[in-house]
């Protein structure tokens, strides 16, 4: 009898994953083409945390939709136990989103979330404390937020931008932008042609050492200028 049950208890665990397997295509897919330690399904599948916490999402996202009371609200908190994200259930999130590590990861009631984006640990896609109504961010298509950063108000990140580690961004971002800093400062605006996920996070420009760079060499040229004159007056 317990042979049958344990029995039971697999095929309708393997009919779960392939079910997920398919509804979450894109969420998979996107598992291995940002996570080198991706292995194989079955491992993506039993273990992304990240992915665990949109799965139960869009349950919540579509009984919050028909206005079933709590009970959304429920299962994201259950799925915060479980996986460390919180995300509420009103958040609008696209296909392909894909939350690296998952834990400390926060998206606001009222955030939109494009399609295709990367989000590291301890994202917060919040507000600033003193909106109401529409109050956190919309992020593009195709966007990379570092771990860490924070990401807060109803402004706009345009798609294809990367979020720096440890950014605190208030401002809209436009598009193919690099922003790093606090608060957060557009370092660079990236090559237009490129359209796909760049994961390069790590080498990303530092806009103030930049600025210092260059008020040293302006310091150095007048320098030079004045003892040039000195010399020249005596
Ligand atoms: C600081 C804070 C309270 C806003 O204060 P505010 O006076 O309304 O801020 P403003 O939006 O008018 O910005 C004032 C300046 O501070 C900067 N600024 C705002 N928030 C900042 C932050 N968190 N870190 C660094 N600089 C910040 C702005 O860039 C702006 O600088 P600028 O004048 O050079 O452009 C708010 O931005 C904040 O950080 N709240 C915390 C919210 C939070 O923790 N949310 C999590 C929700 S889950």
């Amino acid at each position: 009898m317990t042979l049958w049950y344990v029995v039971g208890a697999l095929v309708l665990l393997v009919a779960v994953l392939v079910v997920v397997r398919v509804l979450f295509a894109a969420e998979i897919r996107a598992c291995f083409e940002r996570d080198p330690a991706a292995r194989n399904l079955v491992e993506v599948l039993l273990t992304y945390s990240g992915l665990h916490a949109l799965i139960v999402h869009r349950l919540a996202h579509g009984l919050d939709r028909l206005r079933v009371p709590v009970l959304p609200r429920l299962l994201m908190t259950a799925a915060r136990w479980l996986t460390g994200v919180e995300i509420h259930p009103s958040a609008v999130i696209g296909r392909g989103l894909f939350i690296d590590h998952g834990m400390g990861v926060v998206i606001g009631e009222t955030a939109v979330i494009g399609d295709n984006v990367t989000l590291f640990q301890g994202v917060t896609l919040g507000g600033t404390g003193k909106e109401r109504g529409k109050r956190h961010p919309t992020i593009g298509n195709h966007v990379v937020i570092g771990t860490g950063a924070k990401v807060l108000g109803n402004i706009t990140v345009g798609s294809h931008s990367m979020i720096g580690a440890n950014a605190v961004v208030v401002r809209d971002v436009p598009e193919h932008s690099t922003v790093v800093g606090v608060p957060g400062r557009i370092a660079r605006t990236k090559d237009r042609d490129f359209l796909g996920i760049n994961l390069d996070h790590t080498h990303l420009p530092d806009p103030l050492a930049e600025r210092l760079e260059t008020l040293q060499h302006e310091i150095d040229a007048l320098e030079r200028h004045l003892k040039e004159h000195r010399k020249s007056q005596s």
